[in-house]
């Protein structure tokens, strides 16, 4: 087992009508901004719940964080943040509201403009504490420190470090009126999550395997009843249970990472808006053909473990797992090649460039490089 080093301070508030909790979780001299994505949160009702929940309270509405949130949308609430003096930041949303208002918090003591806290340009020295009602399971931002943002400008998109939500109210009630579409990127997105913290070296820890397999297995069992029932209450609970478990470090103490197939997927979506978590439905079958040798170990613990292949010879078992697990994806409604969605060669071209030019080296034995993620993308045509 590596060494590490495990702290995650969010307070889970788990439950039908939790939004009422709001009232005392906040302290009542903050000036809140609460911000908000497209309009789902006035048709399901959640709007109204938070509204109610903050009578009395001083607040500013920032309406309009789109998915995958662009920094030129978030420039204008960083501006109104700093004009009305904001002191505490609500998010009420999906994973792209959840991020958006990480950098807004990060951004609003700045000096600097956003986009250089995202790159790195110049440091985060101080963020305004801020807390989640999730409306989408699938990112595990509303109980982790990251966030991914986009700049339409120049089509990229990154990830950076915030810091954790001081509190998240998660009702499973309000996913009722997600898109079918939205539910099985979630869903996707969540398997994805697991198997970057998972799919590596073998024998680092049995535990941590086990957390890991526990949740993928949770996935493909509830993945066709959420498909017949979306309203069912248990069952949406134990998928917005998963999708916080997933990427909230619980999985990853002690073991090697690789977000490869995230960071392709970010490409795919900066270049063609493609939603995230279909983007790792097609990028994750690639990943794993093209790193089969120095994945073999694990992709047969999780052929086994998991989607219960009993092969005896270890090529046909990898080929098995492998097939498995786009079929999986395909299940849930997703297209898993490039070709579906009248993507080619072009923009394999342009994300080899990008990477050689970034000089990156992902994957656990940082040798996921452009030419090996042509490779990958090559495999998913
Ligand atoms: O904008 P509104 O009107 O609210 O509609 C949203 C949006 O159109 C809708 N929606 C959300 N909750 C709903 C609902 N519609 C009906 N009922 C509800 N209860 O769903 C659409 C998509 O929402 P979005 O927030 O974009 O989806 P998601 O949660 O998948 O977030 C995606 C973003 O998160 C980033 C992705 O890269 C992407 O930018 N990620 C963040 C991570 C993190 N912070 O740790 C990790 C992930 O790997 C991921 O990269
Ligand atoms: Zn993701």
């Amino acid at each position: 087992m590596r060494s590490f080093t495990f702290q995650n301070p969010t307070k889970l508030i788990f439950g039908k009508d939790k939004i009422s909790s709001l009232a005392h979780e906040i302290d009542k001299n903050k000036k809140i901004m609460i911000t908000f994505g497209g309009g789902s949160v006035k048709k399901n009702g959640v709007y109204d719940q938070v509204k109610q929940a903050l009578q009395g309270f001083s607040t500013v509405e920032f309406w309009g964080i789109e998915p995958n949130p662009s920094i030129e949308t978030l420039r204008k609430a960083i501006t109104l943040g700093k004009a009305e003096n904001i002191d505490f930041l609500l998010a009420v949303g999906g994973g792209s509201v959840l991020d958006g208002t990480k950098l807004i918090a990060s951004a609003i003591p700045s000096q600097y403009d956003g986009w250089d806290l995202v790159i790195g340009k110049h440091p985060i020295e101080k963020i305004l504490p801020f807390a989640t009602v999730l409306t989408l399971p699938a990112t595990g931002s509303e109980m982790n420190a990251g966030a991914v943002i986009s700049k339409h400008e120049t089509q990229e998109k990154f990830a950076f470090t915030a810091t954790h939500p001081q509190f998240s109210i998660l009702d499973p009630t309000v996913t009722f009126s997600l898109p079918p579409y939205q539910i099985a990127c979630g869903i996707a997105d969540t398997f994805v999550h697991v198997i970057e913290q998972y799919l590596t070296k073998t024998n680092e820890s049995p535990l941590m395997d086990r957390w890991a397999e526990g949740i993928l297995q949770t996935l493909i069992e509830i993945a066709p009843k959420i498909k017949a029932d979306t309203h069912d209450y248990d069952t949406m609970s134990t998928f917005m249970l998963s999708a916080t478990m997933a990427l909230n470090g619980f999985v990853a103490m002690g073991v090697t990472q690789d977000w490869c197939t995230h960071m392709i997927g970010h490409e795919l979506t900066a270049l063609h808006g493609i939603a995230h978590g279909e983007t790792l439905a097609i990028v994750l079958p690639g990943t794993m053909t093209v790193l089969k040798e120095q994945k073999a170990g694990k992709i047969r613990q999780l052929g086994e473990r998991v989607f219960n292949i009993k092969q005896a010879d270890p090529q046909d078992a990898i080929t098995q797992t492998i097939a498995q697990t786009e079929t999986f994806f395909r299940s849930l409604g997703l297209k898993t090649r490039l070709s579906e969605h009248g993507i080619g060669q072009d923009t394999i071209n342009e994300i080899e460039k990008r990477f050689t030019a970034r000089n990156v080296c992902f994957g656990e034995n940082q040798n996921v490089n452009g030419a090996l993620t042509r490779k990958i993308l090559e495999q998913v045509l």
